[in-house]
């Protein structure tokens, strides 16, 4: 286990991808792959259609169920939106700032905030993604645009629990294929976790969860996984293939 006793985790986010019949075979596959597997939390976000399905499959097994997204409100007149007190029962996990919501949805910082704050209030375990776009990092502005997302994702919420799951996901390595090198990852990483200990405490800090997200496959990932501050994986396209997600996991816990 890295520092801290932190148990690694790997996410899998799937995106708009996957039809029913699909998501039953991939949900399937990865129960045989991955149930019990020692050492790494597994967390895998279907589409919404199918969290129900994915609640189904991973009863009494060790993996856990995540929602892509969830809109900040308790209920009301938001036609298509999802809160998080409706995916009570059903997930575990939420996904909250993904970088293709603020990018594509444009979701703000604040947005971000008010998110984070509905999945803590509903009892869910949020992972607050994170990251830089190409034109930050080139510019040199990667640490301090790291600094502005989650200072203001943290806005107003007084402490974070043990274990609590951030994913630096540069936006340039998302779906590029040009996954950040491990050296590059690792240091963006321990810029989140100075963060994390500047807001709530080195022993608090020392217990949250990093992982990396952006182009992470089966041939990559020990590099990623084997940094002091990076603790597993937030994974897209590799994690549409039921070899290459369990061959991620396993390489995480192993490199644990
Ligand atoms: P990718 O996506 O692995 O396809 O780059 C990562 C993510 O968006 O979480």
């Amino acid at each position: 286990m890295p520092d801290g006793g932190r148990l690694p985790i790997v996410g899998g986010n799937w995106k708009m991808h996957t039809d029913r019949a699909q998501a039953h075979r991939l949900l399937d596959a990865l129960v045989d792959e991955l149930d019990s597997l020692a050492g790494v939390e597994v967390v895998v976000c279907p589409p919404a259609p199918w969290l129900g399905d994915a609640a189904d499959a991973f009863e009494d097994t060790s993996l856990a169920v995540g929602a892509q997204d969830v809109h900040w409100g308790a209920q009301g007149a938001v036609t298509g939106a999802i809160a998080a007190s409706q995916l009570v029962g059903t997930v575990e996990y939420a996904i909250v700032g993904h970088s293709e919501r603020r990018n594509t949805f444009g979701e703000t910082d604040e947005q971000v905030n008010l998110k984070l704050r509905a999945v803590l209030g509903a009892g869910l375990r949020p992972i607050l993604a994170v990251g830089e776009r190409h034109e930050d990092r080139e510019a040199g502005r990667t640490i301090e645009v790291l600094q502005r997302q989650l200072h203001a994702a943290f806005e107003g919420i007084p402490q974070i629990e043990d274990g609590f799951v951030i994913a630096y996901e540069p936006v340039w390595a998302i779906g590029t294929g040009l996954a950040a090198s491990p050296e590059v990852a690792q240091e963006a990483c321990a810029a989140v976790r100075a963060v994390v200990a500047d807001r709530f405490g080195a022993d608090i800090a020392s217990r949250c969860r990093i992982q990396y997200g952006g182009s992470v496959n089966a041939g990559n990932v020990e590099g990623f996984a084997s940094q002091p501050d990076i603790d597993g994986a937030l994974v897209g396209g590799a994690a549409l293939h039921p070899d290459a997600f369990a061959a991620i996991c396993r390489a995480v816990a192993a490199a644990g």
